[in-house]
């Protein structure tokens, strides 16, 4: 049988990835940043999951950025779709299985503060996990207990940060706050949100950040911000403003990401 390791060592023709990019909704644009780009769709790869949410293309692009080689994964599962907080693991040991050390993980947000409006970006310095789950329950060896001070990689944070300053593109901080969604929250649940010292609300990433982690990759994550949050303006809330509204953010995290990771190794 030929694996999803096999199939993507062929997809990616001599190149040996040390760094694999999580793509989130709205923001597949930077598979176009991708250099000889070889697309697998999940569906050839055993156990890779099938996304069923618009704006998720599920596929794996082979291929380098800046001339560093590079695995992207464009489309994720979430938590809400199957109730699976692990729904990423076999996708994630796939890609250390294969020498992946670095983990960078992009997502759409909801924001909690004026100063971080729609269209801008966020590197996440830290996340509360507030879905009552976590991906690593169920797991029987002692690596089940994860230590997560520094789930943030501070050697990856400076490089997106570095890249950021020199692209002259503005990206504020914060912490990013999971629920389970898929129903958006209520105003009251981000009036709690903002108490417990969340900046930004998000329905993914959390559960990547805690495998990663768990598979010893080091991690970064960057939220997109496409709305405020429940309650901050008055409209409501929806899938189609997320994937709207994803792409103007969008398209200062590519070149933020694409800068940093050209100059990566
Ligand atoms: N809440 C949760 N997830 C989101 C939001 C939000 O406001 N915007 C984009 N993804």
């Amino acid at each position: 049988m030929t694996t999803p390791s096999d199939i993507i060592i062929e997809a990616l023709n001599g190149l040996v990835p040390r760094v694999a990019l999580v793509l989130g909704s709205g923001l597949g644009g930077l598979v176009a940043a991708v250099d000889d780009a070889v697309h697998v769709p999940y569906a050839r790869l055993e156990g890779f999951p099938k996304s069923g949410v618009s704006g998720h293309a599920g596929e794996v692009v082979a291929g380098t950025i800046g001339g560093t080689p590079v695995l992207l994964l464009s489309g994720r599962v979430h938590y809400y779709e199957k109730g699976d907080a692990a729904a990423m693991r076999p996708v994630l040991e796939v890609l250390q299985g294969l020498g992946i050390e670095k983990l960078i993980l992009t997502n759409a947000a909801g924001s909690l503060r004026e100063d971080l409006p729609p269209g801008s970006v966020m590197l996440i310095e830290d996340h509360i996990n507030f879905s009552g789950t976590n991906p690593l329950i169920g797991e029987e060896t002692d690596a089940r207990f994860v230590g997560l001070t520094s789930a943030y990689d501070a050697g990856l944070r400076a490089a997106i940060e570095k890249a950021a300053d020199e692209e002259g593109i503005a990206i504020g901080h914060g912490v990013y706050m999971w629920f389970s969604g898929p129903s958006f929250e209520t105003p009251a649940e981000i009036r709690m949100a903002r108490v417990m010292g969340a900046d930004a609300v998000g329905m993914s990433t959390v559960p990547e950040v805690i495998l990663g982690r768990f598979l010893g990759l080091d991690c970064a994550a960057c939220s997109v911000i496409t709305n405020y949050a429940a309650g901050m303006t008055g409209g409501e809330l929806s899938h189609t403003e997320t994937k709207d509204m994803a792409p103007i953010g969008g398209s200062k995290l590519q070149a933020i990401l694409t800068r940093a990771i050209a100059e990566m190794e």
